[in-house]
């Protein structure tokens, strides 16, 4: 029953899912996919092989010994197993590593020509920032129209970290010094999980990415609206709420499009309520979690490099009021 219960497992769980390898959604993750089938059938060919001829020989039985050996006359089957069993293996090693090499080329190579869009990812820990063309910066929710390949550069502001959303490529390395390319593509609109490939400390695994596929319509005017300076407040709290902003310690380290926060220590926050999730993924964004997060950030990401922010209960009401403006 338990080995019926972890194929089950295995069958729902790994070949499907918001992380699965298995279950692709651009070009850069069918191509890894089909690879995988590919070095899936090979092994599992190779393996039942080898199972034949083992209940083939145990069926067969000892060689009789009264049949002796000749060592100076080796018979043609001798010969034949001792050559095929070291051509076979070369030949499906050498086979199956040429492949996986023209597979890596092709997925690394044909992102310069094809795209106008380039997008710089930069990890931090344990945040991602991205960085667009037009002056429009995010956080942890990275906006790409489908059917388009783009090119996303990889840098780290620290330590290690991996780029990897597995249903649309594979991963790369963000290198403290260095500018790493892979380019991303979509199918369909959709969000795409990713996450943190490389330990990077206390909250890596609290390091997760979205990319968020859209029609390029939609795309463009989401791409319009974020590089667009943050909104005036609308309300008389949000205005009190944007004050509380420029004189708290939030300044240090957050900018804010349009007003005199220009801090990118932390991530931007220009259009903050047009994001899902916070703390790179790891809570729904709501008004309780923004709250705990200004008042007591470890209590929600122990490490979290965000001190605890002092303020008044009306102060904190004003606060959040003006960053959930933030669209
Ligand atoms: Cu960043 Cu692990």
């Amino acid at each position: 029953m338990r080995a019926i219960a972890w194929l089950a497992l295995l069958a729902t769980g790994a070949c499907s899912g918001e992380l699965s390898v298995l279950d692709p959604r651009g070009p850069g993750a069918a191509r890894i996919e089909r690879l995988w089938w590919v070095l899936f059938a090979l092994a599992a060919a190779v393996c039942a092989l080898v199972a034949l001829l083992i209940l083939y020989s145990l069926r067969r039985g000892r060689r009789d010994l009264t049949d002796d050996i000749d060592k100076r006359n080796v018979s043609w089957g001798d010969r034949f197993i001792g050559i095929t069993g070291a051509a076979i293996p070369v030949v499906i090693l050498m086979g199956t590593f040429l492949y996986s090499l023209g597979e890596m080329n092709r997925l690394a190579a044909g992102n310069e020509d094809e795209t106008d869009l380039a997008i710089e990812v930069i990890a931090h820990n344990w945040w991602w920032e991205a960085r667009y063309p037009n002056g429009a910066t995010t956080a942890n929710e990275i906006h790409i129209p489908t059917g388009e390949r783009v090119r996303v550069v990889l840098q780290s502001a620290d330590v290690l970290h991996s780029f990897w959303v597995p249903r649309l490529q594979a991963k790369m390395d963000n290198i403290p010094g260095t500018d790493n390319e892979i380019w991303i593509e979509a199918d369909s609109p959709g969000r795409y999980r990713g996450q943190c490939a490389e330990f990077c400390g206390l909250q890596h695994a609290h390091m997760a990415v979205f990319v968020v596929a859209q029609s390029p319509s939609d795309f463009a005017e989401w791409y319009a609206n974020e590089a667009s300076p943050a909104p005036e407040p609308a309300t008389a709290s949000a205005g009190d709420g944007e004050e509380v902003f420029l004189s708290s310690s939030c300044v240090g380290c957050h900018a804010i499009r349009g007003t005199e926060a220009d801090a990118e220590v932390g991530p931007d926050l220009t259009h903050l309520a047009g994001r899902r999730t916070l703390l790179a993924g790891k809570m729904p964004s709501t008004r309780s979690v923004l709250e705990t997060l200004i008042v007591d950030p470890q209590s929600l990401k122990p490490g979290i490099g965000m001190p605890p922010t002092e303020l008044t209960a009306a102060e904190l009401e004003a606060l959040l009021d003006y960053l959930e403006s933030l669209r």
